[in-house]
């Protein structure tokens, strides 16, 4: 589904964008542990993407507008999805960050930080992806029936204000950029 006009389309196509690069990771990491080729520049680039895109853009989209927006409209914060959901963002951060400490130790030919690095690689991918799952089955399910009208127009001009900062000194679209390049250098 990629309907911008509602309150999850822009969220929902983001997650398809952090699927497809942590495709590309999955296999970077497939070709390192098989053939020992071992492609840390492209697996940095991942790293900075799901850093940069998938949580500092896509999560601050989610925590600080949609899901106080949910909150607002009754759906609870603690023992509900927006908390599990929380939660799960705190885990993929914790993975992210297991990966970056170690890529510089591996770039240096360390083989404990290069397997460390490939398991929060693979620990972050199963977690996000299972929880990707949840949010565009539950969670914007409820969002969509819960939000429409002018507090719909009202998060999507929010979303738009986020999407027009700088991550970094990166734009959004040239993060997109850096997960076509990936791409296109791991096709499926
Ligand atoms: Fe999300």
């Amino acid at each position: 589904m990629t309907d911008e006009g509602s309150a999850t389309g822009v969220l929902r196509d983001e997650h398809q964008r952090i699927l497809m690069v942590m495709r590309v990771l999955g296999r970077l990491l497939d070709a390192g542990e098989r053939q020992g080729a071992w492609d840390l520049d492209a697996i940095g680039d991942c790293v900075m993407f799901f850093r940069l895109f998938a949580d500092a853009c896509h999560h601050g989209k989610e925590e600080d507008l949609l899901f106080p927006e949910l909150e607002a409209r009754g759906i609870p914060r603690e023992g509900g999805p927006i908390g599990v959901m929380l939660y799960e963002h705190q885990m993929g951060r914790g993975f992210v960050r297991a990966m970056r400490d170690n890529l510089g130790p591996a770039r240096g030919g360390d083989m404990g930080a290069l397997t460390r690095l490939a398991e929060a690689g693979r620990q972050f991918i199963d977690l996000l992806t299972q929880h990707i799952h949840k949010e565009d089955h539950i969670l914007f399910n409820m969002a969509d029936h819960v939000i429409d009208g002018t507090a719909c127009m009202g998060l999507c001009r929010k979303y738009d204000e986020v999407c027009g900062r700088e991550f970094e000194g990166n734009t959004k679209a040239a993060l997109e950029e850096i997960a076509a390049r990936l791409r296109a250098k791991c096709p499926d």
